[in-house]
This record gives C-alpha cells, structure tokens and sequence, in this order.
C-alpha cells in the first residue's frame, strides 16, 4: 500500500482536502487509525501524559519516545509516521537535534519529526532537513514551555504575540518545515497565517480553517480524565465501555458463569 507522504500533504492543501493527524503511541491503536485512512500518526510527547501517566510532557525520555514510534511504525502501513522530539533532546544544540531526530528515523522506523518553537529552533528546523529528515514544526502553546507560559493557555492574543507568531511561521516554512501545527491560538489568527504559507497548518484548538486538524486519541476517545480542553471532542466514551466489560469478566468469574465449556478443552 502507499504510505502517505509530504509531497501527499502539500497536494492536500493545493487542492483544499483537508488533512487528519491522530497521536498513537503503540501498535493497537496505531492500527485502528492506519485502517481508519487518517493521513499521519504523531507519536507525541502526550504520551508523557496519557500513557505514563505523568503530570506533563516533560519528563519523557528520548529512548522511550523512540520505543513508543517502533511500535506504531510497525502498525502503520498507509500513514506517514511523526515522532514528536522530547523536552532537551533538540534544545541543547544543533548537533543533538540532528542526532535524536535521527534516532526517530533510524531506530524508530518514523518517517517525519516534529519541533516545538518559533524562530529560535529555525536553525536546527534547517539541519535537520539539510540531513533529509522531514520537520513538522509547532508553534502557539508549546507543552514544553509550560514553565514559561505558566499553563496550558490560549497564545496569540495581543498584538505582539501576533505578529510573533505571523512570523514564527513565516521563518519555519522558510527554514524547510513540510508543516505546522498550530496549538491553542484564535481562529482568525490561524486563519491568517494557514493562507499566508504554502505549507499545510495543522490545528489542535485553532479554529476550522487551518488545512488539517490534529487531537490526542486518549481524547476523541474518552480515555483522559484529568482535564478536557476546550478544543477536544470526544467521539465516544470508550472507559465507560471498557469498564463494562471488566466488570462484567469479574462478577462472570466470582460467579462461575465464567469460563463455560464452549471456553474449556476436553
Ligand atoms: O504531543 C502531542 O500529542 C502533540 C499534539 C497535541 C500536537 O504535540
């Protein structure tokens, strides 16, 4: 089968066909959005978050993000494979972006990378696909920074962090970024900016008019109680159904209605 490209994505834009991104972080659920025909799977730091069960996105290792995108990359028989660069694998310096991202690549099976930040990580955007790994780049609310940005907040809303973020991706694409995702800023804004780049914008919480849309499966799905943003929706509520089903197995067993002889061998 063929697997969806860059070249794919920028034809999906040119021609208005919009552009669906879901995370998965293992082969099961890798498999259901290979089937489902979404475009790309993003192996995102969210993992931190919804796998590990950890406060952010900050303590997930290189090793582990690289161990989470073998599994989906395995599963993925259409869908471009993204792995989501972790907290200081790209910050430190141009040379450990390269590496780590090659690491995705090499050891992961990814196809693409993806970078949190504006101008700042432009040089490292341009190294990496100087060494033709394909970038996504991020910009608007950066999980990453969360420290700097004191929260999970709407960016974009003055005047300055406008035209910072105008610019900002004005710079990545110029820095041979295939793609950006724009995270938690007004509508209007991302509006703005996807008709400005000829580079596809995916939106997580920016609004119907950037050229894809991007959410955590653990989300759509029902699967990540601690909070919801604003911008998620759930399609199903699929801890409702699991826990259904597990309760159902325990009361079937401590009432010995489970196994039965059609689950025995003779
Ligand atoms: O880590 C992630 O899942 C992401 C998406 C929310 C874009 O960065």
């Amino acid at each position: 089968m063929p697997k969806v490209t860059i070249n794919d994505l920028l034809k999906k834009k040119s021609e208005g066909q919009k552009i669906t991104v879901l995370t998965a972080y293992d082969y099961p659920f890798a498999k259901m959005v290979d089937e489902a025909g979404v475009d790309a799977i993003l192996v995102g730091d969210s993992l931190a978050m919804v796998v590990q069960g950890l406060e952010n996105t900050l303590p997930v290792s290189m090793d582990e993000m690289v161990y989470h995108t073998s599994m989906v990359a395995r599963a993925a028989e259409r869908a471009m494979v993204i792995g989501d660069m972790p907290f200081m694998s790209y910050q430190t310096s141009v040379e450990d972006a390269v590496r780590n991202a090659g690491r995705f690549i090499k050891e992961g099976g990814a196809h693409a990378v993806k970078i949190e930040g504006g101008s700042e990580v432009a040089e490292k955007v341009a190294a990496m696909v100087k060494a033709d790994i394909p970038v996504m780049a991020h910009i608007g609310l950066t999980p990453q920074a969360i420290h700097r940005m004191g929260g999970y907040k709407v960016q974009g809303k003055t005047e300055e962090a406008k035209r910072q973020l105008k610019e900002d991706a004005r710079v990545l694409q110029e820095a041979g970024a295939f793609s950006i995702v724009l995270e938690a800023i007004p509508m209007d804004l991302a509006k703005e900016i996807t008709e400005t780049l000829t580079i596809p914008t995916i939106g997580i919480g920016a609004g119907p008019h950037c050229d894809g849309q991007v959410l955590v499966i653990h989300d759509l799905l029902g699967l990540f109680e601690r909070f919801v943003p604003k911008f998620v929706k759930r399609y199903v509520n699929l801890k409702e159904e699991a826990l259904k089903a597990i309760r159902e197995f325990k009361s079937e067993v401590e009432e010995g209605r489970f196994p039965t002889e059609e689950h025995s061998f003779k």
